[in-house]
């Protein structure tokens, strides 16, 4: 059984472990041409790299990504392409005590009963370095989606710290990068840096909710019944290490609302497009984009790896008590955000490859 894949077209496989020499992303399926250079892919690595400042683990990590096929004089060729990450800083010592202990809220019990057998450094193939490649890959889709769809901009933020909620008035995307916690609201980036350090002190730990928006991605786009693009959306967020609920456009809350406050309203907007009042539906109806902003939101569970002592077992059944040493982010979400990104960036290519695939210029124009 293989399951280290996902997408379509754009399929994108992700191997390595968290303290093994190496790990990467196999990218198959990407459209011939696309320029690429390792920075370029690099500069999306820097937004998940940990150790930027005091509120992600201090693992130094320099996540530097080798080009190893598939790209010749600086365009991809469209055969597989191999990404590849070192690990530099793995200490393994870290993680030698909890070789025969189950750390709670983290997958060492359920791989040790799913295999029989785990690599305990770092959590190995269950550790969220795994994420690093994901990113890559996102890079690469950033890069092949400007030729087919110019106009997208991804955009990933915190929305809700532990019980802290942003004030969506004051919602400001230029200070999406002023802050270490991609927040879209000055004051919230402000308030958090204090309630954080105090965590972060106590050792402690906290969830958090992550919105990512696409824009300008061309009404039309998605798939029917079992390709919906919401259903690849809320798989692929779904997928990343410690996300525990995804939700599109207004999501759980549209149980509360009627059918008149929840249909958006459908109009011609000046420049005989259609438009709509509003966007509870998050870009997406029948599993098909409308060409409004896509919008994802997804729950980071709080980091599982705290300075408290937490009762567990032992492989031989014996109960005992666990304390996580190590480095370790007090809120996981803040590194969960250009991982977001990337998973948004892959599913988008993946579907406008499918829908040139299918439909290719023979859409529906209305006016
Ligand atoms: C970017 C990122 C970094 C993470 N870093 C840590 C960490 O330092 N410590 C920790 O306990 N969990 C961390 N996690 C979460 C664990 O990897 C995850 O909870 C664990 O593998 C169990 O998987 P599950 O929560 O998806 O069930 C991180 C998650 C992400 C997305």
């Amino acid at each position: 059984m293989s399951m280290n894949s996902f997408g379509h077209l754009f399929r994108v496989t992700t191997w390595g472990e968290s303290h093994g020499p190496a790990l990467g992303a196999t990218v198959d399926g990407c459209p011939p041409g696309v320029p690429v250079t390792p920075e370029m892919i690099q500069h999306w690595l820097d937004k998940r790299k940990p150790g930027q400042n005091k509120y992600t683990t201090q693992r130094r990590e320099a996540d530097e990504v080798k080009i190893l096929s598939g790209v010749f004089e600086g365009v991809t060729t469209g055969t597989p392409i191999q990404l590849m990450i070192e690990n530099t800083d793995q200490r393994s010592k870290d993680y030698g005590d909890i070789k025969d202990k189950f750390r709670p809220g983290h997958a060492d019990i359920t791989y040790f009963q799913k295999y029989g057998i785990r690599d305990y450094r770092g959590g190995g193939r269950s550790s969220a370095r795994e994420t690093a490649s994901r990113v890559a890959a996102g890079g690469l889709a950033r890069e092949a989606m400007k030729a087919m769809a110019p106009g997208v901009q991804i955009t990933g933020y915190m929305v809700q710290m532990g019980p802290h909620q942003i004030d969506r008035t004051a919602f400001d995307w230029d200070q999406i990068e002023q802050n270490p916690f991609w927040v879209p609201d000055a004051q919230a980036a402000s308030d958090w840096a204090t309630y954080l350090d105090g965590l972060r002190k106590s050792g402690s730990s906290v969830g958090a909710i992550i919105e990512v928006v696409a824009r300008g991605v061309p009404a039309g786009i998605g798939a029917p019944v079992y390709g919906k693009l919401d259903t690849d959306l809320s798989a692929a967020m779904m997928s990343i290490n410690a996300v525990k609920g995804v939700e599109i456009g207004e999501g759980m809350s549209a149980a509360m609302l009627t059918g008149e406050a929840n249909a958006d309203e459908i109009y011609m907007g000046n420049d005989g497009q259609p438009r709509y009042s509003s966007n509870h539906a998050g870009g997406i109806l029948g599993g098909i984009s409308t060409g409004q902003d896509i919008v994802v939101r997804f729950a980071v569970k709080p980091t599982s790896s705290i300075l408290t002592t937490r009762k567990t077992i032992t492989k031989n059944g014996e109960e005992t008590e666990i304390i996580t040493k190590g480095r370790h982010d007090p809120c996981v979400g803040i590194r969960a955000v250009p991982v977001g990104e990337a998973m948004m960036a892959c599913v988008i290519l993946d579907h406008l490859l499918l829908h040139r695939g299918q439909v290719g210029e023979n859409r529906g124009i209305i006016g």
